[in-house]
């Protein structure tokens, strides 16, 4: 069972000890299979249908996804952000100032990956972002909590900052002056849009014989290929 576990200060980790662990972990993926025979030809139809079973499933957020943008020097970056919509695309939310908004305005190229380990599955999405429209990001802002709204305000996200202390007062000036709770969007906060250009749906089997289906677009269909695990 999942327990959070702290080391104290005191205790030194052993590296040598870790890498014995890290060795010997190893588990055999069993749980399911994946046919080019079964997919849906259309791969966000697809898409919704793993995501679907990984919420049904319970998993851990199962709507977190990694990130990976281009930074102006040809380097890559990479963060954790939440998928809150799909449509022709797969939408998140986030602060228009921020490095990773900076980087999708420079150059709209991204990769997104899921991990439900529950399910032993990855799925790996290349696409290019756009930016949400405004209607969409007004809609879904007023979706979130109060204390969510006026942190969207408070934080000059990816900034260093003085001290924790300045973000808290400025929360608290702030939900003072929105008390009543109409609390409007930030003109630095939005949201982008990713449309895929590429999906991969990997399902984990025994002895790393993993399956491994993509889907590329080509002439505006989309192939399907299984691929060497
Ligand atoms: C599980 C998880 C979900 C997150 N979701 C979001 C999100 O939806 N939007 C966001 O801006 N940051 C989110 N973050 C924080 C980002 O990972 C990141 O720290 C922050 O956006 C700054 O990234 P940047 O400096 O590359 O712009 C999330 C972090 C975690 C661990």
């Amino acid at each position: 069972m999942w327990k959070f576990w702290r080391r104290r200060k005191d205790q030194q980790v052993d590296p040598a000890a870790l890498e014995r662990r890290l060795e010997q972990m190893r588990r055999e993926y069993k749980k399911a299979r994946l046919s080019e025979k079964e997919v849906d030809p259309d791969p966000l139809k697809q898409f919704l249908r793993w995501l679907d079973e990984a919420i049904q499933a319970q998993v851990w957020e199962p709507n977190a996804m990694a990130l990976a943008t281009v930074k102006p020097d040809g380097t890559p970056a990479v963060r954790m952000v939440l998928l809150k919509g799909v449509d022709h695309g797969l939408r998140f939310y986030t602060n228009l100032n921020s490095p990773k908004a900076q980087q999708l305005r420079q150059n709209p190229h991204v990769a997104v990956v899921f991990f439900w380990p529950e399910l032993e599955r990855q799925v790996r999405v290349e696409g290019v972002a756009e930016e949400l429209e405004r209607e969409i990001v007004e809609a879904y802002f007023q979706t979130r909590p109060f204390a969510s709204r006026i942190g969207a305000w408070v934080s000059p996200q990816s900034q260093p900052i003085a001290s924790r202390f300045e973000i808290e007062k400025a929360f608290a000036k702030l939900a003072a002056r929105y008390a009543d709770g109409n609390v409007p969007v930030p003109p630095h906060w939005g949201g982008f849009r990713i449309i895929p250009t590429q999906f991969e749906f990997w399902q984990g089997r025994q002895a790393r014989l993993h399956d491994r289906i993509r889907y590329r677009k080509e002439n505006g269909q989309w192939i399907i290929e299984r691929l060497a695990p």
